[in-house]
């Protein structure tokens, strides 16, 4: 039995819907394991800039920072898009991670049996795909310097530097391994040594730190081959870990494999509170209307309770909690097929916390 507090950003778009049904969760894991959770919530995103000016208030850092965890919604919309650039949702989300030090975002894509159709894949290519992307994602082209827009007419600059210490690659390196030791113990390091120093020595770093790891399989792989192979056959991998930019783009295509992007949860972590949230964006389209898949930040709850507060039985409890939804059949439309019975965002989350509750 133990006491948490757990920061809530619930955010923007369908991000409050579903933060609802993580809370809910988590609240059923309470109370089915004996652990007591206190939930303060944060602004951050668009509702902050539109309460306070700017998309992350001082008051969320450091309350964040004096919790045991942070479950997050989601930010952005269209009526942001035209803010200033520092001022941009987004531009919050990427200080956070900064300020909170969460250097390593896990995401992974594992197919379930029952959603084997609901990928654009063909499910014999994609039965048995469980990989994990591990993304670094305080450093590289999203931080670097130099960066800016300057010069006149059509001299005017746009650039940005990708830059990697050895640091930085080292400790991201070293996440994808450990991880790798509780999975089937294979990293594929992707790059793109092919053409760029900063990859160069991205590579040659993680061979250095590997001699650390003999039990661990290592591969390189270029990063456009490597967006080919999560398609052609992705049950070759295990972990990939990768760059900022790199994981950002290939997370995404790695959630295609699962059929919905609304299935998929994250974790950032490396500082000393860890920062979850559900993989998909704030979707403006569907907000209100109760069609918003919360599997995904239910998901995220079972990787807060595993990468942030290290309860790993309890984090299991949600991810059989999550099959046990899925094989009765409950699927929001996201993850519906064509003729099938469509469920809301609430009874998809009130079946999940149904399910924790009755594994006591
Ligand atoms: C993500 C998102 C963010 C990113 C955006 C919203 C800044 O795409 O978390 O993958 O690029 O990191
Ligand atoms: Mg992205």
């Amino acid at each position: 039995m133990a006491a948490y507090t757990i920061s809530v950003i619930h955010g923007d778009g369908i991000g409050p819907e579903v933060c609802a049904e993580g809370v809910k969760a988590l609240k059923a894991v309470g109370a089915a394991c004996g652990h007591s959770f206190a939930f303060t919530d944060y602004l951050a995103g668009g509702a902050a800039l539109d309460k306070h000016g700017v998309p992350l208030p001082p008051d969320t850092i450091k309350g964040v920072k004096d919790s045991h965890a942070l479950l997050f919604g989601a930010i952005g919309g269209p009526k942001w898009e035209k803010v200033a650039h520092h001022l941009k949702p987004e531009a919050g989300l990427l200080q956070l991670r900064k300020e909170l030090g969460a250097f390593a975002n896990l995401r992974p894509a594992n197919v379930h049996d029952e959603l084997l159709d609901a990928s654009t894949i063909k499910p014999e290519v994609l039965k048995g795909t469980d990989v994990m992307v591990v993304r670094e994602l305080t450093g590289g082209i999203y931080f670097g310097t130099p960066r800016g827009i300057d010069g006149e007419g059509a001299n005017r600059k746009g650039y940005n530097t990708e830059v990697y210490a050895v640091y930085e690659i080292e400790r991201i390196a070293k996440v994808a391994f450990d991880i790798a030791r509780l999975r089937r113990k294979k990293v594929c390091s992707v790059d793109k040594a092919n053409v760029l120093e900063s990859s160069q020595l991205w590579r040659d770093t993680v061979i250095g730190l590997h001699k650390q790891y003999p039990d661990v399989e290592l591969s390189h792989m270029y990063v456009d081959n490597c967006a080919m192979q999560l398609i052609r056959n992705p049950r070759q991998f295990d972990v990939i870990v990768t760059g900022n930019i790199f994981g950002d783009i290939l997370s995404d295509e790695a959630s295609m494999l699962t059929g919905s992007i609304g299935m998929l949860a994250s974790a950032s972590v490396g500082g000393p509170v860890g920062f979850f949230e559900p993989t998909h964006g704030s979707a403006p389209d569907i907000v209100g209307q109760e069609k918003a898949n919360p599997l995904a930040t239910i998901a995220t709850v079972g990787m807060l309770l595993r990468y942030g507060l290290k309860l790993t039985a309890e984090a299991d409890l949600v991810d059989r909690a999550i099959r046990q939804v899925l094989s009765s059949g409950l699927r929001t439309p996201d993850i519906a097929r064509p003729g099938e019975r469509i469920s809301t965002t609430r009874t998809v989350g009130d079946a999940a916390a149904a399910a924790i509750r009755a594994a006591r």
